[in-house]
């Protein structure tokens, strides 16, 4: 079988020899498509293909009508918002993700950005300490988990809402449960998302939450900027001189958010959450494993789209 990694955003150098590694070893062939321009060429290169593996790529119903041989698609990484699973379903093709897998990656990213932002850049005037502040981790999944970790370890006072969640989960981690959205908000000076995108969380982060938070409040979006709405962060941020927001990834507004609030706003140039040679490792040598073991045994344990 071939076996395509299909990146726009590489994986590091390490993760890919071990990729190769475990699709060579099971017999299969490895290809690889690194820093594509435009979608024809991740077409031409699926042409052939038994099995892809992909990051944030979009695998749409153009990808899977030009891939006649496709039988999986792993998204190597957590949040599949990026894959149609209708097409996929409807090809007979499998799609699944590699949860858990850079989740720390995100979560140290977090952190990072909030530490920056906390000392004013490192611009040399005095900031403030993450110690002693609230948290607030909207949706407990893998990275939730480890930002719960990573905050108890800071001497954060640390909350978290998710529905999905049994509350015991969350106690165990030395984290306080709320019993709604609303309250984890109001109680929160640093919120934290960790939702994914889909059709009910999209544009699902606006004033109505965010107008609850309390003063210094601070926004960390290490999800999808897809889950903000962006207009009324915007015009929340104008009211609001005290509110930062952190984004890893270019919200589409990008430029007003440079513009209107110097000093209130950072993003990464892309995004980075998994950008570790430890997550690239991980997430990618699942995903081939994954694909190995499926063609060997059929096994679907990370299946995320309806069989037809
Ligand atoms: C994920 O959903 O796993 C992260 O957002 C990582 O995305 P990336 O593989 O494009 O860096």
């Amino acid at each position: 079988m071939k076996i395509l990694v299909a990146t726009d955003k590489p994986f590091a150098g390490i993760a890919i020899k071990q990729i190769k590694e475990v699709v060579e070893k099971a017999g299969h062939e490895f290809a690889l498509l690194e820093k594509y321009k435009t979608p024809q060429e991740l077409h031409q290169a699926v042409k052939d293909a038994d099995a892809l593996i992909v990051r944030s790529d979009i695998v749409d119903a153009a990808v899977i009508a030009a891939a006649p041989k496709l039988k999986i698609v792993v998204r190597a990484g957590a949040g599949y918002d990026n894959i149609e699973l209708a097409p996929c379903t409807d090809s007979n093709i499998v799609a699944m993700n590699t949860p858990g897998q850079n989740s720390n990656a995100v979560a140290e990213l977090a952190f990072g950005m909030m530490l920056y932002m906390a000392r004013g850049g490192f611009d040399g005037k005095t900031g403030s300490e993450l110690r002693g502040k609230t948290l607030g981790i909207h949706a407990f999944g893998n990275v939730g988990k480890y930002v719960a970790f990573i905050a108890n370890g800071l001497g954060m006072e640390v909350f978290a809402f998710d529905p999905f969640v049994d509350s015991k989960i969350i106690k165990q981690a030395g984290v306080t449960p709320v019993d709604s959205v609303e309250e984890l908000y109001s109680k929160c000076r640093y919120v934290s998302l960790h939702i994914p995108a889909n059709d009910k969380t999209k544009k699902s982060i606006g004033a109505n939450l965010l107008s609850l938070m309390p003063a210094d409040a601070v926004l960390v979006n290490t999800a999808r900027k897809e889950v903000i709405n962006e207009d009324e962060l915007i015009e929340l941020m104008e009211k609001r001189a005290d509110f930062t927001y952190i984004s890893d990834i270019a919200p589409d507004n990008a430029q007003k958010f440079t513009e209107k609030f110097p000093g209130r706003f950072f993003f990464t140039p892309k995004k980075m959450g998994a950008q570790t040679e430890e997550a690239n490792i991980n997430s990618g040598v699942a995903a081939a494993s994954q694909i190995v073991d499926y063609f060997a045994t059929g096994n679907e344990t990370f299946r995320v789209n309806k069989k037809k």
